[in-house]
């Protein structure tokens, strides 16, 4: 089970980033070019948030049977010193945690704005937030 969540999670990531990067471009492009809010933009942003939380669920599972996670295992002393060990029990999971409920505010406020312009700028702030905080905590050496 351990290795199939590991390649889910590993292999969604691209499907999340793709979809969080087009959400928050397309919602830029709309808020800055004064657009009309479609249904086709609610739709490219509501992916990225399924895809993204999908992507928390796999991670929050293997935060607790990955070999990579030493938290069961290790003091935290040794873990805060060692930059990889730290990255996959604490840096990762946290700023992850941070990403994913940024983008889920930042979609649900859309619900509640009143103009179209407050709709793909709410979309615009808060996905492309969470997608920079994503990407600066990616193990990319073990992944890309
Ligand atoms: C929601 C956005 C997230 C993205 C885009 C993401 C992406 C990634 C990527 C690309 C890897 C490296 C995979 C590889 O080396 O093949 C990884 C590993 C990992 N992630 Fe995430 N992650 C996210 C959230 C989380 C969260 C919230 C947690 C924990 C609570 C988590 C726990 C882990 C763990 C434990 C690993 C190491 C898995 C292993 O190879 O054993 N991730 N993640």
């Amino acid at each position: 089970m351990e290795t199939g969540l590991q390649h889910a999670h590993s292999f969604i990531a691209y499907a999340a980033l793709i979809l969080l990067i087009v959400a928050s471009v397309n919602a830029l492009i709309g808020m800055s070019s004064n657009k009309q809010f479609k249904g086709s933009d609610r739709k490219i942003a509501l992916f990225a948030l399924i895809f993204t939380h999908i992507q928390l669920l796999i991670g929050l599972i293997l935060y607790f049977v990955s070999p990579k996670v030493k938290v069961f295992a290790m003091s935290m002393g040794e873990i805060m010193k060692n930059s990889d060990l730290r990255l996959y029990a604490i840096e990762h999971p946290l700023i992850n945690l941070i990403a994913v409920v940024l983008i889920t505010i930042g979609f649900s406020k859309h619900k509640k704005a009143a103009t179209d312009k407050a709709k793909f700028k709410s979309i615009a702030i808060m996905y492309a937030l969470g997608t920079l905080l994503i990407l600066s905590r990616i193990p990319w050496s073990t992944w890309f």
